[in-house]
C-alpha cells in the first residue's frame, strides 16, 4: 500500500472513498459536517432516517454523494457519546472501528481517505491511530495462496483492494510506515505458520533467514545444522531433531544497525516446531493437523525481523530460531532416556511431547554463550495448559525481572497485542526434580504452564530474560477464519523499537 498525509478539506478530498465518523449520538464529525453541508444535508438526512445510528464500528457506505470530490462516503459510528468531549476510546474500541473501516472499504480499488484525528487523545495519539490504521488496512488485506492460489478466473471475483491511504490530518508519514511494516511483518508470520509441515520444514525457515540477509546488507545468516549441534554437545536439541528425517536447524539472523557494532544485542529467539507429533509419547489424532503451528514462535521472530530491518532502527537485535520436526521413529527419544545438555546438564526426556523446552534450552545456552546478548526474550507455543487458563486473548508472560516485564506489558497495550503475566517463582521448581537427571523435562499434572517455563529458566544464566507462551494466541478460529495471526509480532516491534 502507498501512504499520502493530507489536509484538503473533507470535501475536496480526491479518493474512491473518504471515511468520516458519527457518534452514538448520530452528531457528525466536522469533517463529516463538511461533507453534509456540501451535499445539502444528504449525510444528515441517512442518519434522521435511521440508516445509520453511531454505534461503536457501524458502517453505511454511500455512493455518488453529490457536492464531493470523492467516489463514495464511508459513515462509521465511535460509539462514544461526544466525540469532541473526553470521548476516551479504549484501545480494543478503537481497533474496531478500523477493523470496520479496512472491511467496509476492502472491495474498493484506489485511495482510502480517512479522516480520524479528532479520535485522537492523550492516551492513544495521531501517530498511534495512524499507525493502527495502516495495520488494520494490513490485516484487511491478507490472503494466504500459497496452497491456494487465485485462479485468473476467481481472481476477477476476489474483492478488489485500496492501494492508497491518505492520511487527514497531521504528517504521521513515519507512523503509516511503521504501520506498514509491522502489518507485513504480521502477514509474513501468518504465512509461515499457514503452510503446512511438509513444507514448512526446518530447511525452509532457514531458507527464508538466508533470504532477509541476501536482501539487506547489514544483516547476517548464520545456520547451525543438526551434525554441529551434534558435535558441539547439544543433546537436547539432537534428542528431538533426531527422530525425524528432516534436519534440525539453529537459525541466527543478526541484524547490526547500531553504530557500534559491539554493542550488546537485544535476543529474541522462537520456537520453530515445523510440526509436532509428539514423538513417541504421541499426541492424539484429533486435530493433530494444528500442530504445524508448533513454529508460530519461529515465525514471528521472522516476522519481527522483516520489520525491523525495513524500520532500520539504530540497534542491535539477534533473531534466532531454533527448529526441528518432532516425529515418531525407531531412533527417536523414548521416555525415560536421559540426555546432557549444551549447558552440561542432564535432563530425563519423561514424555517427548515436551520438546519445546529441549530445543530452546540448548539454543539458549548457545545464544547467551556466542552473543552475551543484553536481554532474551523467548516466544514459544509450549504448552496446552497456557492455553487452557489464558485462551486466545492474552499471551503468557514469564519473567522475573520487572524491567522486561515492565518494557512487554507497556509494548503489549500499545499493540494490542496482550499479554497477562503468570507466575515463575523458584518455589515452582521443585516440580522438575527426579532421581535420574539434573532435571526432568515435565513437572507434573499441575501448573504446566510455569513448570515449562521454569525448566528454560534454568538456562538463562542470569541473563534477562523473559518468556512469551502464545500456544493460545499464535492461531485460532475455526472453518474459513482458521489460521495464523501473526502474534505476537506487533508486541515484539514495539518491545524493540523502545530499547
Ligand atoms: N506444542 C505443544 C503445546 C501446544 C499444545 C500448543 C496445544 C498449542 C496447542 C507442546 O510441545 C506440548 O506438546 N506440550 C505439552 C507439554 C506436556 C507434555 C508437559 C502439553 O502442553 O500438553
Ligand atoms: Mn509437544
Ligand atoms: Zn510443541
Amino acid at each position: 500500500m502507498q501512504y499520502q498525509v493530507s489536509n484538503n478539506a473533507a470535501a475536496d478530498v480526491q479518493a474512491s472513498c473518504i471515511v468520516v465518523t458519527l457518534d452514538q449520538s448520530g452528531k457528525l464529525s466536522d469533517a463529516a459536517q463538511a461533507i453534509n453541508s456540501a451535499s445539502n444535508g444528504f449525510l444528515q438526512a441517512r442518519v434522521e432516517a435511521g440508516d445509520i445510528s453511531g454505534k461503536l464500528a457501524e458502517t453505511l457506505l454511500l455512493p455518488g454523494v453529490a457536492g464531493i470530490s470523492a467516489a463514495r462516503v464511508l459513515l462509521v459510528g465511535t460509539g462514544v457519546e461526544a466525540e469532541s468531549s473526553d470521548k476516551a476510546l479504549s484501545t480494543t474500541s478503537a481497533i474496531k472501528v478500523l477493523d470496520a473501516i479496512a472491511s467496509a472499504t476492502s472491495k474498493q480499488s484506489g485511495s482510502v481517505a480517512v479522516s480520524l484525528a479528532h479520535l485522537a487523545d492523550n492516551t492513544l495519539n495521531e501517530a498511534w491511530w495512524a499507525e493502527q490504521t495502516a495495520m488494520a488496512f494490513g490485516r484487511a488485506q491478507y490472503r494466504f495462496t500459497a496452497t491456494k492460489p487465485v485462479t485468473e478466473t476467481k481472481a476477477e471475483e476476489q474483492p478488489k483492494q485500496a492501494d492508497t491511504l491518505i492520511w487527514l490530518g497531521d504528517d504521521v508519514s513515519s507512523s503509516l510506515e511503521k504501520g506498514e511494516a509491522v502489518a507485513q511483518g504480521v502477514n509474513y508470520a501468518r504465512d509461515l505458520g499457514n503452510l503446512p509441515g511438509n513444507i514448512c520444514t526446518p530447511s525452509y525457515l532457514a531458507e527464508e533467514a538466508e533470504k532477509l540477509a541476501a536482501d539487506n546488507a547489514n544483516v547476517e545468516t548464520i545456520i547451525i545444522d543438526e551434525d554441529q549441534m551434534e558435535a558441539m554437545g547439544a543433546g537436547a536439541f539432537v534428542s528431538v531433531a533426531k527422530g525425524s528425517i528432516e534436519p534440525g536447524k539453529l537459525i541466527i539472523m543478526k541484524y547490526q544497525g547500531a553504530d557500534n557494532a559491539d554493542e550488546a544485542p537485544h535476543m529474541i529467539l522462537g520456537k520453530g516446531i515445523t510440526f509436532d507429533t509428539g514423538g513417541i509419547s504421541l499426541k492424539p489424532g484429533a486435530k493433530m493437523d494444528e500442530m504445524k503451528y508448533d513454529m508460530c514462535g519461529a515465525a514471528s521472530v521472522l516476522g519481527a525481523m522483516q520489520a525491523m530491518v525495513a524500520l532500520q532502527p539504530k540497534q542491535n537485535i539477534i533473531g534466532m530460531i531454533t527448529s526441528a520436526e518432532n516425529m515418531p521413529a525407531g531412533h527417536a527419544s523414548k521416555p525415560g532416556d536421559v540426555v546432557t545438555s549444551l549447558s552440561g546438564k542432564t535432563i530425563e526426556i519423561l514424555n517427548t511431547d515436551a520438546e519445546g523446552r529441549l530445543v530452546l534450552c540448548d539454543a539458549l545456552t548457545y545464544g547467551i554463550n556466542h552473543f552475551k546478548p543484553a536481554s532474551i526474550v523467548d516466544i514459544a507455543t509450549l504448552t496446552g495448559a497456557c492455553m487452557a487458563a489464558l485462551g486466545g486473548v492474552n499471551s503468557g508472560l514469564f519473567t522475573q525481572d520487572e524491567s522486561l516485564a515492565d518494557e512487554l506489558q507497556s509494548a503489549a497495550r500499545y499493540s494490542n497485542d496482550k499479554v497477562w503475566r503468570l507466575p515463575l517463582e523458584d518455589d515452582y521448581q521443585e516440580l522438575l526434580d527426579t532421581n535420574f537427571a539434573d532435571m526432568a523435562n515435565i513437572g507434573g499434572p499441575l501448573a504446566g504452564a510455569t513448570t515449562a517455563a521454569c525448566f528454560l529458566a534454568r538456562f538463562t544464566e542470569g541473563t534477562p530474560w523473559a518468556h512469551l507462551d502464545i500456544a493460545g494466541t499464535a492461531w485460532g478460529g475455526a472453518g474459513k477464519s482458521k489460521g495464523a495471526s501473526g502474534r505476537p509480532v506487533p508486541l515484539l516491534v514495539n518491545y524493540l523499537l523502545a530499547k
